[in-house]
């Protein structure tokens, strides 16, 4: 892929290094920076005229990101850019999916939209699609939707023993089960329901006849990660070992990291959203994605099959 240049945002430039490695690709540097009255600069220290250029930037914590990610965006096309495609390994703006209250703002259709606006392509992983069932329902460019499941079941397998896996709620149940089968171990799925963005409320099921088995909570994401402490704590209270927590997407708002190594055995993540937890390695799925769609966008095959999944929500809110 000797045309294709690989930049980073800021904070994403150690998947950018693996992703250009991975595709043979060039990498480029992206000089961005605030000026005093925190409008943001942004230049391309490498010409991307000509070029399939890849930028890289997850999309946690999106508001600040997003400008600086325009901006390059359409930079690289007036820079005479073949194309610009977006690895986003985590994607903002999916849980406003509705109207859940009168005047609220359905924020997920309107970032797509913002977003698409700027980019030929997206490639993501595991985006919290819930009353959308797959990501072309809101989002019109190309793109292509990876699943982070079986790095995640790789990894319980090589580093816990006697796992037994256990997902969020019964909505997870497929991707939970995808997960046991290819870790080899048992599973069991929790009853949720969320009253507010940082309240939930768990139902675990009796777990006597699996006590003696590592519990592994699986997630697509740690928001408030209220989920996870509440189960952790009504396991402690079956008298099950301390849980390993693996998630896809490492959000951990509000510090609440600390809070739930107190509890955890051992937490792990995805390298989708930069963390000191991550351990999960996602850059081979990323790199086969950008690879996949970028050979069917310029063999005007874009609309090729769609790999999208939906990951279930939590009943009554985002
Ligand atoms: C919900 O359906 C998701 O799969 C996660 O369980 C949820 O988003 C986790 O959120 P939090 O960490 O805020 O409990």
């Amino acid at each position: 892929m000797t045309d294709v240049l690989v930049m980073a945002l800021p904070g994403n430039e150690a998947l950018a290094q693996l992703l250009a490695h991975r595709l043979d690709a060039d990498l480029g540097t992206l000089e961005t920076r605030r000026f005093p009255d925190e409008e943001t600069y942004v230049r391309f220290r490498v010409d991307p005229k000509g070029r399939s250029l890849i930028l890289v930037c997850t999309l946690d914590r999106p508001d600040p990101k997003f400008l600086s990610l325009a901006f390059a965006a359409a930079a690289a096309h007036d820079l005479g850019a073949a194309s610009v495609g977006l690895v986003a390994p985590y994607l903002a703006y999916m849980r406003q999916d509705k109207r859940f209250h009168e005047g609220e703002a359905v924020t997920s259709t309107t970032f797509a939209r913002l977003l698409s606006s700027g980019i030929d392509w997206l490639v993501t992983i595991d985006p919290h699609l819930h009353r959308h069932k797959i990501l072309d329902e809101l989002y019109l460019i190309p793109n292509r939707v990876g699943h982070a499941a079986p790095f995640m079941a790789d990894w319980i397998r090589a580093n816990v023993q006697r796992p037994l896996i256990i997902g969020p709620d019964v909505e997870s149940e497929q991707w939970v089960a995808e997960v046991a089968t290819r870790a080899g171990a048992p599973f069991r799925v929790l009853r949720k329901e969320r009253r507010g963005d940082r309240d939930v409320e768990i139902t675990v099921p009796d777990l006597g006849e699996v006590s003696d088995q590592t519990p592994v909570l699986v997630d697509d994401i740690i928001s408030s990660g209220q989920t996870m402490l509440e189960t952790a704590r009504q396991l402690k209270e079956q008298g099950l070992a301390a849980p390993v927590c693996v998630a896809v997407h490492a959000i951990f708002a509000d510090g609440v990291y600390a809070a739930l190594q107190d509890v955890a055995a051992l937490v792990a993540t995805t390298n989708a959203v930069p963390h000191q937890s991550n351990a999960i390695d996602v850059a081979p799925l990323l790199a086969n994605l950008a690879q996949d769609l970028y050979a069917a966008t310029r063999g005007g095959q874009a609309q090729g099959p769609r790999l999208g999944r939906a990951v279930p929500d939590c009943r009554g809110g985002r």
